[in-house]
């Protein structure tokens, strides 16, 4: 197969941050999905429903003219979250879910949850509306070992939560582990989790391959070469629980390749020439629609892009770094080599 064309995909998790950044990275996940769940995760946070109209309307000054890419919000969730700014927000149409990250997890995430048991009313009113719950799935405790983190979680905090919450939809975000893998594929209807394109890629060893490689630290971090493989079956299965979210989280190299780097990978501009790439070396082209384009729309409830793209199997260069405002530079994943996908949108 030379080429496949399937319905336009979403991206079910993208950081966009914002101004010079946001100018920065927005096109090119503008250029090939039709709709991005966007992360609450600025500094401060997105926390109230009127800051995510404001972020909406950021992000559409900041897209190309003629981009009909459209923007999903999602709200920060700490203690102090106001359940009817929530659900006002999710009936207006503003805010279409809300990400909870333990406190400390990750990339800004210090207004986190600091204990799950303060989000429970919070959760009780999102189950009855029909809020989506978007989960980081590592546990903060220092105790757990950091490639312990998400199998933990799934035990003391999300299989919890999913059976006190029996209504509630949820998504466990970037899935990296086999375990996580298998609860998805047990667990009750209304639960799916995004997969991200590096974590099919490399495993662990490549955080360290002749030396610290900062390019390659994100969270959750990659996880053994039993995990990947995990994953890359359960992408290709079919199986509808699993869906793309890039995980796109762009930061400059000056605070990357620092003696505390930050976490997080800026794979927008190869995340459709990757995923295409995984599952033809797993010979599921044929299963790549479901998983880029149909199964996230039917686990949020929205429908199928009508748009179509075509991904042509052609080798392409892919620049090392895109600049930001011409001061900075964000190295973009698989930068400096040939990728073998190219992508074509249509009318
Ligand atoms: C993300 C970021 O930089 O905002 N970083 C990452 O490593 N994925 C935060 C996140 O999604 O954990
Ligand atoms: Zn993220």
């Amino acid at each position: 197969m030379n080429s496949l064309t399937i319905h336009q995909p979403d991206d079910w998790h993208v950081h966009l941050r914002d101004g010079d950044m946001l100018k920065a990275v927005l096109p090119a996940t503008a250029a090939h999905f039709g709709r991005a769940i966007i992360m609450p995760n600025l500094v401060p946070p997105v926390v109230t429903t009127a800051q995510a109209e404001a972020y909406r309307g950021r992000i559409q000054t900041a897209l190309p003219t003629g981009s009909e890419f459209m923007p999903l919000m999602t709200l920060y969730m700490t203690d102090d979250t106001d359940a009817d700014d929530v659900i006002a927000g999710y009936q207006a149409g503003v805010v279409k879910a809300v990400k909870l990250y333990p406190q400390h997890a990750t990339t800004n995430s210090h207004f986190g949850i600091s204990d799950i048991t303060r989000a429970y009313p919070v959760l009780e009113r999102m189950e009855a509306a029909g809020v989506p719950l978007l989960m980081h799935g590592e546990v903060t405790d220092p105790q757990v070992d950091i490639f312990d983190r998400e199998a933990v979680f799934l035990e003391r905090i999300f299989d919890p939560l999913v059976r006190r919450f029996a209504g509630l939809k949820v998504t466990l975000e970037h899935v990296t582990t086999q375990e996580g893998v298998d609860y998805i594929i047990a667990a009750r209807a209304g639960i799916g989790a995004s997969v991200t394109p590096h974590h099919l890629m490399f495993n662990r060893n490549a955080i360290f391959q002749g030396g610290i490689r900062p390019h390659y630290y994100c969270l959750p971090i990659a996880k053994r070469e039993q995990h990947r493989l995990a994953l890359r079956r359960a992408v290709t299965s079919g199986n509808p629980r699993f869906f793309l979210g890039t995980d796109t989280a762009p930061h400059t190299r000056t605070a990357k390749e620092a003696a505390c780097g930050c976490a997080g990978l800026y794979v927008a501009p190869v995340a459709l020439a990757t995923y295409a790439q995984v599952f033809d070396e797993e010979g599921a082209l044929d299963k790549l629609e479901a998983f880029a384009s149909l199964n996230g729309p039917r686990h949020y409830g929205m429908p199928v892009n009508a748009r179509r793209i075509t991904l042509h199997r052609e080798q392409r260069f892919v620049a090392e770094d895109v600049s930001v405002a011409g001061e900075e530079a964000v190295h973009i994943y698989r930068g400096g080599e040939s990728v073998g996908w190219r992508v074509e949108v249509h009318a």
